[in-house]
């Protein structure tokens, strides 16, 4: 039902890539279709230089033989475009529903623009979550525990019956936010326990959010 929405804020993406950027690219199904797009752009003469946020994506970029460059210091990141997982009112975000919210994270930190791509489901009055936790597996115990002291629940993300291991090499707990009044607070509290990379609430807010109304392209910041 959505898969018409992305595809569309995906192709509306692309009016903010121009000439001689660095663009991040974001991982996830509405990125991929943005990615999809950018590609036969590029093989026509954009020059462009992307900044991956997984392996799922460097795989993408080079099948479209997109340029990729590594981060560096001092490096500004002329936009990144990306998916999301939920968006409040005050534009609160939770990513990592694809497992990389810790590279998206870094590479939203160092771009001068962020832009959202999100279909209408993404549109929530207060973030209900889950909200991914990336720990390293030998902690995964001690936060469990430190999660089940404070009555909240958090289930061990899975994949092909495995733990699902992010390109880091750590693993996700998805984190069930209904007792939780602040997610801003939580998360801060629990990125600080040892052991925790990172959480997939994002502090730093968007500059732009593509979605769809009524079958039109919508932005709304
Ligand atoms: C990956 C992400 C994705 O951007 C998020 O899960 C949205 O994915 P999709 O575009 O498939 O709905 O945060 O870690």
């Amino acid at each position: 039902m959505y898969e018409q929405e992305k595809q569309l804020v995906a192709e509306a993406a692309l009016t903010y890539v121009k000439d001689g950027m660095i663009v991040g690219l974001g991982t996830g199904s509405t990125t991929e279709r943005f990615i999809e797009a950018l590609g036969p752009l590029v093989q026509a003469g954009l020059q462009i230089q992307g900044v991956a946020t997984s392996l799922a994506t460097v795989r993408l970029a080079e099948r479209l033989h997109i340029p990729l460059i590594d981060l560096e210091e001092g490096m500004e990141i002329d936009v990144t475009i990306d998916g999301i997982d939920q968006i409040d009112g005050r534009f609160q975000t939770i990513k990592g529903g694809g497992g990389a919210l810790f590279r998206e994270k870094i590479v939203a930190l160092m771009s001068r623009e962020l832009l959202y791509l999100t279909d209408s489901s993404k549109f929530v009055h207060h973030l209900s979550g889950p909200l991914p936790v990336e720990l390293d597996p030998f902690a995964l115990p001690y936060v469990r525990q430190r999660l089940r002291d404070k009555h909240v629940s958090a289930t061990l993300r899975v994949k092909d019956d495995r733990p699902f291991v992010t390109d880091g090499g750590h693993v996700i707990l998805d984190v069930e936010l209904s007792a939780i009044s602040d997610v801003r607070v939580f998360a801060k509290e629990v990125k600080s326990w040892s052991g925790v990379l990172d959480t997939g609430y994002f502090e730093r807010q968007p500059d732009h959010v593509l979605t769809v109304e009524e079958g039109k392209v919508k932005r709304i910041a």
